[in-house]
């Protein structure tokens, strides 16, 4: 008796603890962590030093939203089961396996957060994510929004996305791509109800055309962060729809015409920190009627913004140019009178007519503000408000101005020096080529003392 209680005790702690290795204890689970909410049932398990997920949901008869944020979860196990529309959240958590089919009891999961986890290329399948099994086929689970930012991917498995169909939004920022593989393109090839796709922080210097073009509902895209050095052609493939670009800090040194032909949805388009950036050329935005938003900062070495780079349709509302090495602005650049927001502050202005014109064109909400961008008094040297420039700067004949035409002009004299030196040289070498050839040739001639006994070569005789 005392041996079958003793056995029977064993067994229990035994498997009690077992139980505690795969699961956390899940009763009274709303003491440890906290419970709540109103429209939706809000479990907040964040920072509770948990190494594994719970066994059972605590009762809801609502959206659950499950936050396991800061935990040390080395593999996401089958999470357990509900019937609801479920969020989840397992940021931070040194996540490095997830259990196949991690997701199948909670199919109706809309959202999934898995940032900041150490997930690779390797660990991550299509198995992964496949929802219940029934009838022989896995049905889809309901995921819209993917996020994978900070992990340590660098290629996505062809059929990562066959049990997400309705997925929306892809958060792949802080990853290892370097450049988006074959699989990685068939993968993207399949998820065509895709809205935002978030690639920042990557090492990507190009954007595969082949990824990108079955995207037909993409509207966001963010690259920022990245290696490209020109603004990806390829954009092309998005034209229709894509409305919000961002660039940023990337090693693109050239604006132009051709730069954003085939994207003329664009509505939001960010160019911030592009140190190789120095100017901004005619009809760089000319092409994005749609165009609302353009935020242009830190770019430390823009210089100037060519005063045609907007179409005379343009329908710019915000504009964003602080911080970075603007000398002038032009008058005609915009019809300044729409912008609801303007900032210039922290560039290299020299007060002149043109600031003075802008202020007077610009809303009020705008120019009232007494933090406003500054310029330097070419009589002066003194820093002043730009929206309280006078009339009298327009008597001011630019020093700046005339001594950055002076440069300009300085750097076209340099060009045609360069080119006639090099052509000079090239002329001078080919000369001395020419000399040097036609020299050795007579002391050929005059050193062979054979000549007369070779006579008879029908080729030599041509020269004589
Ligand atoms: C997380 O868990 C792993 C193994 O389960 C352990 O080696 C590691 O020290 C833990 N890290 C922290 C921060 O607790
Ligand atoms: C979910 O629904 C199925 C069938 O509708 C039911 O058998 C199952 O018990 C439900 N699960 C939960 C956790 O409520
Ligand atoms: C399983 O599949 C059948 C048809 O193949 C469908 O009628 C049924 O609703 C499915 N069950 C679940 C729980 O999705
Ligand atoms: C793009 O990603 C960067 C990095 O996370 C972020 O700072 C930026 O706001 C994002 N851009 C847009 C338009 O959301
Ligand atoms: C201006 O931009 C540079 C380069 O991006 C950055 O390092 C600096 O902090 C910025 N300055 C301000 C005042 O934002
Ligand atoms: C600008 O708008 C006018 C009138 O709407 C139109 O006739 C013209 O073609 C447009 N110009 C450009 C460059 O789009
Ligand atoms: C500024 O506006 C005045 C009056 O409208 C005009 O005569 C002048 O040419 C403009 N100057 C510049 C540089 O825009």
């Amino acid at each position: 008796m005392k041996m079958t209680m003793f056995i029977v005790i064993s067994i229990l702690l035994i498997c009690s603890t077992l139980a505690d290795e795969v699961y956390e204890n899940s009763k009274n689970v709303c003491q440890k962590c906290k419970c709540g909410g109103e429209d939706e049932f809000i479990l907040d398990c964040s920072d509770k030093g948990f190494k594994n997920i719970l066994a059972n949901w605590p009762a809801h008869d609502k959206t659950l939203v499950a936050t396991f944020s800061h935990n040390n979860i080395t593999t996401l196990e089958i999470l357990p089961p509900s019937n609801h529309t479920v969020r989840l959240v397992f940021d931070h958590c040194n996540i490095k396996y997830l259990d196949p089919g991690f997701l199948k009891e909670v199919k109706n999961v809309e959202y999934i957060d898995l940032s900041y986890n150490l997930l690779t290329t390797e660990e991550i399948d299509g198995e992964d994510f496949k929802g219940p099994y029934n009838n022989s086929v896995y049905c889809p689970i309901a995921l819209k929004t993917l996020n994978l930012a900070y992990n340590q991917i660098h290629s996505l498995p062809r059929k990562f996305f066959e049990s997400m169909p309705s997925l929306e939004e892809l958060n792949l920022e802080g990853n290892d791509f370097v450049t988006l593989d074959p699989n990685t393109q068939m993968a993207l090839s399949t998820v065509s109800n895709l809205r935002v796709l978030n690639l920042a922080r990557n090492e990507l210097t190009e954007l595969v055309g082949d990824a990108i073009k079955n995207l037909n509902n993409l509207v966001e895209l963010n690259l920022s962060s990245n290696r490209l050095d020109f603004v990806p052609e390829t954009l092309d493939y998005l034209g229709k729809h894509l409305k919000v670009l961002d660039l940023s800090d990337n090693y693109i040194f050239e604006l132009r015409d051709e730069s954003f032909l085939g994207v003329n949805s664009i509505t939001e388009l960010y160019l911030d920190n592009l140190p190789r950036l120095k100017t901004i050329y005619v009809d760089t935005f000319a092409n994005l009627p749609n165009l609302r938003k353009l935020s242009l900062r830190d770019n430390i070495n823009l210089m100037s913004i060519d005063r045609e780079a907007f179409g005379i349709n343009t329908t710019l509302q915000e504009l964003y140019l602080t911080n970075n090495s603007l000398m002038e602005l032009d008058h005609k650049l915009l019809k300044w009178s729409n912008l609801r927001v303007f900032e210039l502050k922290d560039n290299l202005l020299e007060c002149d007519c043109n600031l003075f014109n802008i202020t007077r064109d610009l809303d009020n909400e705008i120019t009232r503000r007494l933090d406003g961008p500054t310029c330097v008094d070419p009589r002066t040297d003194a820093s002043r408000q730009v929206y309280s420039l006078t009339e009298d700067i327009c008597e001011v004949k630019s020093t700046r101005a005339s001594i950055q035409h002076a440069m300009r002009h300085f750097e076209t004299i340099r060009v045609i020096l360069i080119t006639l030196t090099a052509m000079f040289t090239i002329a001078t070498f080919l000369a001395v080529m020419i000399a040097f050839l036609r020299y050795r040739r007579g002391t050929a001639y005059r050193n062979y003392n054979f000549t007369t006994q070779v006579q008879y070569n029908p080729i030599q005789n041509q020269y004589i």
